[in-house]
């Protein structure tokens, strides 16, 4: 099996970042295109090609862009969700930084879908590279007429911010972002059915558009070449393809572009196999989503139906494999003290429980472990599953339930032994690298 490269297909060009390359590979025929359509004929487009979120829930796009009202009493927004703060993910930073044209001119495409003015990507703190190479696309594109006043002579009006947030996982949270955006704290807000959806009431009480870098970079290849062409790739629910970020015990880690619904020991073969033992698992969608033990990688296949069949999730596509060198109770202690680190504190589910985990899991790796802890971790994942305000409360307890599932005996061993199943060599970091916020404290 061979990559699908359709956002990735120019990548390797030389100067492909900047416009004149971009523009000489096609680019910026997409929003061509578009100013020529009816704005819903270009929904209708994006509609028929089935494009879904690719920051993580895979939510059908054109419904938000359909939601977002016709009358223009207030501004609209276009945002870009660039925070990826997913650990394992670091498809979004490259393709701003090697295809930032393609980010701009999707978000243009939006903007004209939705009567937006403005548009903001907001760019997660440490990915200093890529805002730049954003930025720079932003003034090419307004001096080629492509943002700004009357784009193209249509008569279409949109400017694009680059916004740096400070690095914050929860500020990847649609409505904690908004927050951010403007100049709040970055905590999350109450979303429908019990607060309006932002394509009613987003940013400055106005319909605002929130997709993830990826989404939008898929739009220009929909719009240029139909809805219908897009569709043809990937399975019957999850079309066209995606970008999955390969990491941990692999030959050649990297960025890949397949089509969904190929099967995820594929992926492994073309991030070169399997490095330094024999797969023990693989967390395929992120650090939030349930992990897979290796006898059951052979029957994951990696679209949004196939993978959650497998009792698992694409997620955003950040692919850990894992080699039977790992420590699961550990790689879960470092999972938790994530969760724990980036939890906001508004609600006490995630803030309480997600320290709980971390301190459980730290006292089991310490040879502190108590009988009774496996029970406990699972209580508390009980507690802020479905229970916390916004999605992180639950990305906290879905890893750990799912290494409990798998890996038992796992837990068990450390809590009887005092110490690794899997070697010597297994041990939590020393102590001055656990976050202060974060030590144990006596059982
Ligand atoms: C804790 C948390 C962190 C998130 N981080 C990101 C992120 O870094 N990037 C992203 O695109 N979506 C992230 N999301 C999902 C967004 O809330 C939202 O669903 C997404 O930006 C919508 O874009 P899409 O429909 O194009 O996927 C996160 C969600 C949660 C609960
Ligand atoms: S679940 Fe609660 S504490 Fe955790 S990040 Fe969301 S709002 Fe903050």
């Amino acid at each position: 099996m061979a990559e699908l490269k359709l956002l990735y297909k120019h990548i390797d060009v030389p100067g492909i970042e900047t416009i004149a390359q971009y523009e000489a590979n096609g680019g910026y025929s997409g929003l061509k295109k578009a100013v020529t359509l009816d704005r819903q004929a270009v929904i209708d487009e994006v509609k028929t090609s089935g494009l879904r979120g690719r920051g993580g829930a895979g939510f059908p796009t054109w419904i938000k862009w359909n939601g977002i009202p016709k009358d223009t009493s207030k501004t609209h927004y276009v945002i870009c969700n660039a925070d990826e703060g997913e650990p394992g993910t670091f498809k979004d930073r490259e393709l701003m930084l090697r295809l930032p044209h393609m980010l701009v001119e999707g978000m243009a495409i939006a903007g004209y879908s939705t009567l937006a003015t403005k548009g903001y990507v907001y760019i997660r703190g440490e990915f200093v590279e890529s805002a730049m190479a954003v930025r720079k696309a932003i003034d090419e594109a307004y001096a080629k007429g492509y943002l700004g006043k009357n784009i193209l002579g249509k008569g279409f009006d949109f400017d694009l911010y680059v916004h740096m947030g400070a690095g914050s996982y929860e500020c990847g949270e649609e409505s904690a972002l908004m927050s951010s955006l403007m100049g709040e704290r970055g905590q999350p807000r109450l979303k429908a059915p019990h607060g309006p959806l932002p394509v009613i009431s987003g940013v400055w009480n106005s319909p605002t558009l929130i997709n993830n870098v990826e989404t939008y970079a898929c739009v220009p290849h929909i719009v240029e070449n139909g809805g219908e062409w897009y569709a043809k790739m990937g399975t019957e629910r999850s079309k066209g393809t995606k970008l999955f970020s390969v990491s941990g015990h692999v030959a050649k880690p990297g960025n890949y572009e397949i089509e969904m619904g190929t099967p995820l020991m594929e992926l492994l073969e073309l991030a070169g196999g399997i490095s330094g033992g024999n797969l023990k698992a693989c967390i395929p969608g992120g650090c939030s989503v349930p992990i897979v033990p290796a006898d059951r990688c052979a029957s994951v296949n990696l679209d949004y139906e196939a993978a959650a069949a497998a009792g698992t999730m694409v997620g955003s596509g950040g692919c850990m494999f894992f080699n039977d060198r790992t420590d699961i109770v550990l790689l879960m202690r470092r999972t938790s003290e994530f969760y724990a680190h980036e939890s906001c504190g508004k609600c006490t589910p995630c803030r309480e429980g997600t320290r709980w985990i971390f301190k459980i899991l730290d006292r089991i790796c310490s040879g502190g472990g108590l009988q009774g802890d496996i029970e406990l971790l699972l209580n508390i994942c009980d507690q802020i599953d479905g229970r916390s305000y916004c999605g992180l409360g639950d990305a906290a307890a879905w890893p750990i339930r799912a290494a409990i599932k798998n890996y038992r005996e796992e837990f068990e061993y450390w809590i009887e032994h005092k110490k690794s199943p899997v070697g010597p060599n297994c041990v939590p970091p020393v102590p001055h690298a656990v976050n202060p916020m974060l030590t144990l404290t006596p059982a």
